[in-house]
């Protein structure tokens, strides 16, 4: 199989592309990715002396590129992982959400229907779905939960999503998708939560928690994603949506204090910043579609996982410390800088 990953330079795209060279070593692999400030080669140079992986990069939006691309690497699989997906960086300033996310997505599938594919596979978010509230724990998104965004981020993913399930139902293109909840582990960039409070908590930086710091997040840990994308491709139905996720809900001041009681270091570092623009309350995935018909469960439980992921940041200082010391600084003082600290009551 010749299988192209968009966005392998990323964080869940690099840990698909290990996943997939490991598990189906006859594969080839192609990752293509235009290497944005989230998109970094160093993360894949253990990919790259392997022969049956090979990097282009190119931008997910340039037709002229993509359709030269398809022509000669002639992939069965597609898999999209390319996007812009920082939620505050969206609220921030929206236009590339919408170049990457969707006019990029309407492009690779224009490719697929030029070129033949056996499948594409879009990887999504549970962010189309909106947010739950913190009231009723009952609650869950399932597949048939209504599209409802709240960030420019997540209404470019829900735009990706429809193009998808148009293009399958308008030419029958062979696609999937999968929306999967917050993922955590190696290679996730310092601007997301997790990451970004081990590293302040390194760095003994102040910890910003938005808001009140009880919004809810459902994490899984990345290779149970990848896991879970490498079943879809081999057993599930065309035209078909899963959720993914694992039942692993907590509030974001638990994630926090759980970094710092690993990292040895005092709960004085966390420091209230004013709330995040349309702050999503609660996300929740309901699994039971993936785990009834293609039998996926979540491996990794969130202990486990945060201990294996703050061991991870902790020896692999180098490649944090390369990517902090760039582009990301600037963003960073920008961004946090112009936050109001806030006082709430500590929890
Ligand atoms: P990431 O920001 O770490 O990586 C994105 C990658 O895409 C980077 O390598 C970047 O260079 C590349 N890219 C960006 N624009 C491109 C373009 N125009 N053409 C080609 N490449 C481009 O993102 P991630 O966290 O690894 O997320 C990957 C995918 O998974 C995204 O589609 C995201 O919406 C989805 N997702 C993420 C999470 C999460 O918790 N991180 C959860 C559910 C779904
Ligand atoms: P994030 O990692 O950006 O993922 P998403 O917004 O896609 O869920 O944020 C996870 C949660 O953590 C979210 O509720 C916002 C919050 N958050 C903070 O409190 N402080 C921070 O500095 C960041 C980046 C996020």
């Amino acid at each position: 199989m010749n299988i192209i990953v968009t966005g392998g330079a990323g964080f869940i795209g690099s840990n698909f592309i290990y996943y997939m060279l490991k598990k189906h070593p006859a594969d080839r692999i192609i990752c293509v990715d235009k290497l944005t400030y989230a998109g970094n080669l160093e993360t894949l140079e253990g990919a790259m002396e392997k022969k049956n992986f090979k990097f282009i990069r190119a931008d997910i939006a340039d037709r002229k590129m993509v359709y030269s691309i398809f022509e000669r690497e002639k992939p069965d699989i597609v898999v999209n992982f390319a996007a812009e997906s920082h939620v505050d960086r969206s609220i921030d300033n929206p236009e590339i959400f919408l170049q990457t996310n969707v006019i990029g997505t309407s492009v690779l599938l224009d490719a697929c229907r030029k070129y033949g594919i056996d499948r594409y596979h879009q990887v999504s978010t549970d962010e189309v779905y909106g947010d739950l509230p913190l009231n009723r724990p009952d609650l869950f998104f399932t597949e048939d939960t209504n599209l409802k965004t709240s960030s420019p981020y997540s209404a470019s993913k829900a735009g990706a999503d429809l193009l998808v399930m148009a293009y399958h139902r308008t030419y029958n293109l062979p696609t999937t998708i999968s929306r999967c909840s917050n993922n955590y582990g190696p290679y996730h960039f310092p601007e997301k939560l997790i990451p970004l409070m081990i590293i302040n908590a390194l760095s003994d930086k102040k910890l910003p928690v938005y808001g009140d710091g009880k919004n809810v997040r459902d994490w899984l840990y990345v290779e149970d994603h990848c896991r879970a994308i490498d079943l879809i491709l081999q057993k599930g139905r065309v035209g078909e949506v899963y959720n993914v996720g694992g039942h692993n809900e907590r509030a974001n001041i638990e994630v926090v204090k759980t970094i710092l009681k690993e990292l040895g270091k005092s709960e004085d570092l966390i420091e209230y910043v004013s709330d995040r623009k349309g702050h999503d309350r609660r996300y929740a995935i309901d699994p039971a579609k993936i785990q009834q018909e293609l039998g996926w469960q979540p491996e990794t439980k969130f202990e486990d996982g945060i201990h294996k992921t703050i061991q991870w940041y902790l020896e692999h200082r180098d490649w944090w410390m390369g990517i902090i010391s760039g582009d990301y600084q600037s963003y960073y003082e920008r961004m946090y800088d112009s936050r109001a600290i806030l006082e709430y009551a500590k929890i």
